[in-house]
């Protein structure tokens, strides 16, 4: 009794206290015009990738092929929510016990706030819950952010492809999970 009064003291939480609070899980149907919305809001503004690049990822990624990602048994979809709202996503596939990731993104206004981080955290619990060994993917060349997360996460740069997709620089990035 003592101590709940305690807590209850002169000093109450803020409104917004919970305002940022994210918690990340697999994209539901009801989910995914939210995320072809963060879609249209994110890649067009990559102008590390070309005019050419970011047109096909938006149409890669339309409404229609996010709703198969959701059914698709191979792959793992996963969003990092505020409330209902979508603040970032993620978009992999497994073949063979390695799981690729195509993509991950974060609202830009929602950046450097870590969300990225978990989200790659939770994918790699799920991942070595199937039992896959290894999780690879590519970066751009200069695209620091991605290449800073992904250190950070542990990833090696496994190799470089110069004049690679769309006559751009990539890096291979690979993390095994089970040695
Ligand atoms: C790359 C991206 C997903 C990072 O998302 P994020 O939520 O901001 O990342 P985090 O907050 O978890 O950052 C983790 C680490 O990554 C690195 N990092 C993230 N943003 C960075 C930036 N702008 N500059 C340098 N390093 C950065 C840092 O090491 C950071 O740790 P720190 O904040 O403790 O220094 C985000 O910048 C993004 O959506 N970019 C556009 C899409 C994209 O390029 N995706 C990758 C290719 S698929």
């Amino acid at each position: 009794m003592l101590l709940a009064k305690a807590c209850m003291g002169s000093n109450p939480i803020p409104d917004d206290f919970m305002k940022n609070e994210f918690a990340v899980s697999k994209v539901a149907p009801s989910d995914v015009v939210r995320v072809s919305s963060l879609v249209k809001d994110i890649i067009p503004e990559l102008k590390i990738y070309s005019k050419e690049a970011r047109d096909t990822f938006v149409s890669e990624l339309s409404y229609e092929n996010l709703k198969k990602e959701v059914r698709n048994k191979y792959s793992v979809f996963l969003a990092a929510k505020i409330g209902k709202e979508i603040v970032g996503f993620l978009i992999g596939h497994f073949y063979g016990s390695v799981l690729w990731l195509d993509w991950v993104a974060v609202k830009d206004t929602m950046r450097r706030r870590g969300i990225a981080t978990e989200i790659i955290k939770n994918v790699e619990d799920r991942a070595m819950k199937v039992k896959a060994h290894k999780i690879w993917c590519d970066s751009r060349s200069n695209n620091t952010p991605s290449i800073n997360l992904l250190r950070s996460r542990g990833f090696r740069r496994a190799a470089i492809l110069k004049n690679h997709w769309f006559g751009q620089d990539f890096f291979i990035w690979e993390k095994h999970l089970l040695s």
